[in-house]
């Protein structure tokens, strides 16, 4: 089976089973319960999707629902695959390849990322506007599958413009702070060194984490808009005089929950 093959049968099935969305959502680290808030959800464990990565994490499962939001239809993942975990990045994108043949044209991915910017402050959401791949990695690697996108994508502009206006306007609306930067992928699943972090902050980077550069990379090679937005539930290595704590990482991705929520909320509404 070639790789577009399992990307089809995967968009397919889910297509038969969820029917399809205008757009999708990868729900990052602690806001998976906002696919909840959906009606007339329906849902599917990603174990039954035919050509989806195979668990690889024991307790990790992780589920692909889909259902209505502020008038749309919405594919909401509950889970997404690292590349930390062991999964090759073409695992890694095969849910955005999949969107993408579904004919989904919108991906808005989240996640939890490290503050590298020192003005910027743990509970802080940071609108991405461009990344840095550290991680000496590329999902594209490989013969190109001309039927999804070009050998030599353009990423100059990998965030969608209008999308990223969209979500300001939302922050303004609702008194949300949101920052802006750029997000840089290491690929953990040790954090950082305090070294590496003063390394990425000369290099321009403003948040670093474990996730959403592959996907990004693969939805706009399909031709996907993307928007990705970060809560930064700390400061990344070294610039604090403490060590990194999981725990800590979760109790302030917590904390933001609701703003984060109301952010998509207003995101999906007007976009
Ligand atoms: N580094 C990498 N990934 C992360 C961090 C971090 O500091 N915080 C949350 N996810």
């Amino acid at each position: 089976m070639t790789e577009l093959e399992r990307v089809d049968r995967a968009a397919n099935y889910i297509r038969e089973v969820l029917g399809s969305a205008e757009a999708g959502l990868v729900l990052g680290s602690g806001l998976g319960d906002y696919a909840l808030a959906m009606t007339d959800a329906k849902v599917i464990p990603y174990a039954e999707i035919p050509g989806f990565p195979i668990s690889i994490v024991p307790g990790h499962a992780g589920e692909l629902w889909c259902g209505n939001l502020h008038g749309k239809r919405v594919l909401m993942m509950r889970g997404r695959f690292h590349s930390y975990e062991g999964y090759a990045l073409n695992d890694v994108v095969l849910p955005m390849r999949a969107m993408a043949r579904m004919g989904i044209g919108t991906l808005i991915l989240t996640n939890a990322a490290g503050a590298v910017n020192t003005s910027f402050a743990p509970g802080d959401l940071m609108l991405i506007n461009d990344f840095i791949n550290f991680s000496g990695k590329n999902p594209l690697t490989g013969p190109n599958i001309d039927e999804l996108g070009p050998r030599f994508p353009d990423m100059s502009r990998a965030y969608d413009r209008r999308l990223m206006a969209i979500a300001e306007e939302t922050a303004r609306e609702k008194g949300i702070t949101l920052r802006t930067g750029v997000y840089a992928w290491f690929n953990g699943p040790t954090y950082e060194t305090p070294a590496e972090i003063r390394m990425a902050r000369v290099l321009g980077a403003d948040a670093v984490g474990m996730s959403t550069v592959p996907e990004t990379i693969a939805a706009v090679h399909a031709g996907m808009k993307v928007l990705g937005i970060s809560c930064l539930t700390n400061m990344a290595a070294g610039i604090l005089d403490q060590p990194l704590s999981h725990q800590e990482i979760m109790e302030t991705g917590e904390r933001v929950r609701d703003d984060f929520r109301a952010l998509l909320d207003g995101i999906i509404s007007k976009m």
